[in-house]
């Protein structure tokens, strides 16, 4: 099976928009992020949509955005952090498209959320212990979802070539 559709997963600040624009130019792919499309889509930022209508009713807009997201072709697709642990999302997932999981130790993601230029309403106001605790919890909740991508790589020494390679190897990508 050739797939055409890359979908990164992993916690916020683990650099899923970066791989994926890194990736995107090598394969000739187009990037999409499923937190900008459901902004451009219903106008709102993901910030407020949280602040106004809470999460449930965010994770029910994002999960419909993913659906569309992949139903395109030669994309690789930046996933919010929590976007495959809702609903039947990880499974989905992993029937159309191929998966890749950026792990990065929880202290690794609180120190880069701490610095973050962007607020996300899930750690907004944290002390950096705050933060370490916060995504050590939320981690091993989703840590068995995220471990089911068809391939995991360090966030913290990202090899693209290595990726690359894997991806040729999985043919989603023509030599
Ligand atoms: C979230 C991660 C965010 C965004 C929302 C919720 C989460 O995306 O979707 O704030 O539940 O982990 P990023 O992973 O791009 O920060």
């Amino acid at each position: 099976m050739r797939h055409n559709r890359i979908v990164l997963l992993g916690f916020s600040g683990a650099g899923k928009s970066t791989v994926a624009r890194k990736i995107a130019s090598h394969c000739n792919f187009s990037v999409l992020d499923t937190d900008k499309m459901l902004e451009e889509r219903y106008k709102i930022s993901v910030y407020d949509i949280f602040e106004k209508y809470g999460e449930n009713v965010f994770r029910q807009l994002e999960y419909k955005i993913l659906v569309k997201a992949l139903q395109q072709d030669n994309v690789v697709i930046a996933t919010g952090g929590g976007a495959p642990c809702f609903f039947d999302s990880m499974k989905l997932i992993n029937e159309v498209a191929f998966s890749i999981y950026i792990e990065m130790a929880p202290k690794s993601l609180a120190l880069r959320l701490l610095h973050a230029k962007v607020t996300r309403p899930l750690t907004k106001h944290k002390t950096e212990e705050e933060l370490v605790a916060f995504v050590t919890e939320q981690m091993e909740e989703r840590k068995h979802i995220y471990k089911q991508a068809h391939l995991t790589v360090k966030g913290e020494n990202f090899d693209l070539q290595d990726v690359l390679q894997n991806l040729i190897i999985q043919n989603s990508v023509k030599l």
